[in-house]
């Protein structure tokens, strides 16, 4: 793929921590309306790339560009507001505030802050029907997922990082997850990269997948071909992390 036709990626990423090298020349690039599949056994380092990716960890080496520029020197809120957007492992919302204090928050946290009205239109963007006046700590996983995803679509962000958007959720739920990023890709031109263990969320949604096992890529490409790849299987199944 031509770099010019990426709007984020990364470039020979090395990455240590506590003295252990976790992502050893790691490239990767994504294009708008492009959904990108990142997958890798456990402890591969997929969370720490997106760490990487979005400014919370400084690597020793690499770089990172966003939507042209060279961003390996900004931090988390610098990237942010250049347009990138980023979901955790495990949803974690306001527990005390309701549903509507979460908007609000969110909004008044833009300058000049965003309206109601585009709080209602991201609740819609996601299919968030629960009451406004909900204790946002007692939705359900998935409700909080898109109270999160709703939150940061304020900011229209141009590329989004998902770390495992499908984890805790149920068959039914994950279809209409792959629909909802469908139409985020697809309406809102984003470029999506989406950490999952759940294969077959990738298989119908991801244009390319990329795998990570051991802190290194060992592979790219279509889902279905990537999934058949002798080096992928056995780094699933002979339990190489
Ligand atoms: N802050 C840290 N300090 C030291 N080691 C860390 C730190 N964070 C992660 N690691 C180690 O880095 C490796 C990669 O972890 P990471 O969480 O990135 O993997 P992952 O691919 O996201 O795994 P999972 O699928 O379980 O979420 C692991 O061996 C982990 O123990
Ligand atoms: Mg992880």
């Amino acid at each position: 793929m031509g770099a010019a036709a990426a709007i984020f990626g990364c470039e020979g990423v090395n990455l240590s921590l506590g003295g252990r090298q976790i992502l050893k020349d790691v490239s990767l690039q994504v294009r708008r309306g492009e959904v990108l599949g990142l997958i890798g056994p456990n402890g591969a380092g997929k969370t720490s790339l997106f760490e990487v990716l979005s400014g919370r960890y400084v690597a020793q080496s690499g770089r990172v560009t966003l939507d042209g520029a060279d961003v390996t020197r900004e931090g988390l809120v610098a990237r942010s507001r250049l347009g990138l957007a980023r979901t955790y492992q495990s949803p974690a919302v306001p527990a005390a505030l309701t549903v509507g204090e979460t908007f609000r928050a969110a909004r008044l946290a833009y300058a000049p802050a965003r309206s109601r009205h585009e709080a209602e239109w991201a609740a819609r963007l996601v299919n968030l029907t629960v009451p406004w006046d909900r204790v946002a700590g007692s939705l359900d996983t998935f409700d909080r997922r898109k109270l999160l995803l709703a939150c940061l679509m304020l900011r229209r962000p141009k590329v989004l990082l998902m770390d495992e958007p499908a984890s805790g959720l149920i068959n039914t739920e994950i279809d209409e997850l792959d629909l909802l990023l469908r139409t985020l890709v697809d309406e809102y031109h984003l470029a999506v990269v989406v950490i999952e263990h759940r294969l077959e969320l990738l298989d119908a949604l991801a244009d390319r997948v990329n795998v990570l096992n051991l802190g290194e890529m060992i592979a790219e490409g279509a889902p279905g071909e990537v999934f058949r790849n002798p080096a992928v299987r056995a780094a699933y199944f002979e339990g190489a992390a």
